[in-house]
């Protein structure tokens, strides 16, 4: 029998790239059984809740958003007493000093808890919600200028820490390679990379300090392959650009893709009329006997 979902399992974070509003379309997808879950770009972690495995290994590159997890399922009371205190400085002046603290050398000093805090109350109150970070790696994007916007989610994140608490869900914070090196056959891999660029995107500077390159995108389909042939299920998703369907059109006698066509409203283009339904795909990948 299905386990009944638990609906307050639910992004905590805006993150650029999100997958919320994409699930129905991959729902489809979705391997019926497996035994762990990895999710080696986790961002907001959209598919995650969805899916509420009770085994799972989750990783992002970002270590300050993996820190925000770690504090949600193990300094929960103090995290909302935190949050509680910033709702009451949703305006322009509080937002540019509390952002501004990164720069400063009493930030090194504050414990994980507080940047969790601080990070949770940048991301709901700036502009976009995006989490972008300058060449220094300090956090850089505008105030947003919001009515209400919910910084303090308590059931939201009560549900996600009791979720956290209650399963076997590993925290890891580094490339997606090391993260997925010890996936066991039968585990369901779903790989949400930063997206190949469209030609004619405006330059959307990335999640990392780095970026994401086509060289790491064929880094992520060489282990892609490495993980078929292991026997894990996989699914990725990513831009429909002629690059990545290349790419992933190169197959073996043992290993294919499928390139499905899905169709997502995207928001991270700063030209506002720009925004709007976008063509991306979500790649299953199969191995035939
Ligand atoms: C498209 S977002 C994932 C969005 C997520 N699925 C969601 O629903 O919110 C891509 C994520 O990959 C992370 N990332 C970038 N480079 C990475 C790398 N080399 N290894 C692991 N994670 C990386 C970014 O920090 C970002 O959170």
């Amino acid at each position: 029998m299905k386990k009944k979902q638990n609906l307050l399992l639910q992004p905590v974070l805006k993150w650029a790239g999100g997958k919320r509003q994409l699930i129905p379309q991959l729902e489809k997808f979705f391997p019926l059984k497996y035994t762990t879950y990895y999710e080696p770009f986790m961002g907001g972690g959209a598919v995650l809740f969805h899916l509420q495995p009770h085994k799972a290994v989750v990783n992002d590159f970002n270590e300050d958003l993996i820190n925000c997890y770690k504090c949600i399922k193990d300094n929960l009371d103090e995290l909302l007493e935190k949050l509680k205190y910033y709702e009451t400085k949703n305006d322009a002046t509080s937002y540019y000093k509390i952002r501004a603290i990164d720069r400063t050398d009493e930030y090194k000093n504050w414990s994980p808890v507080e940047r969790a805090a601080r990070l949770i109350y940048l991301n709901r109150t700036c502009y976009n919600g995006l989490f972008r970070m300058n060449s220094a790696g300090q956090f850089n994007s505008p105030f947003g200028s919001y009515k209400n916007p919910c910084i303090c989610n308590e059931p939201v994140l009560k549900a996600i820490s009791k979720y956290f608490n209650e399963n076997e869900i590993e925290f890891r914070s580094g490339d997606f390679y090391d993260a997925c090196v010890d996936a066991p056959k039968g585990s369901f891999v779903y790989l949400d990379p930063p997206y190949d660029q469209y030609e004619e995107q405006v330059n959307f500077v990335g999640y990392t300090k780095n970026g994401f390159s086509r060289d790491d995108q064929k880094r992520l389909k060489k282990m892609c392959d490495e993980l078929i042939e292991r026997g894990c299920y996989i699914m990725i998703s990513n831009s429909k650009t002629k690059f990545i369907e290349d790419l992933y059109s190169d197959t073996t006698k043992y290993i294919s893709y499928k390139i499905n066509t899905v169709n997502a409203r995207r928001n991270i283009n700063s030209n506002a009329q720009k925004r709007g339904e976008i063509e991306e795909v979500l790649i299953v990948g199969k191995f035939e006997e």
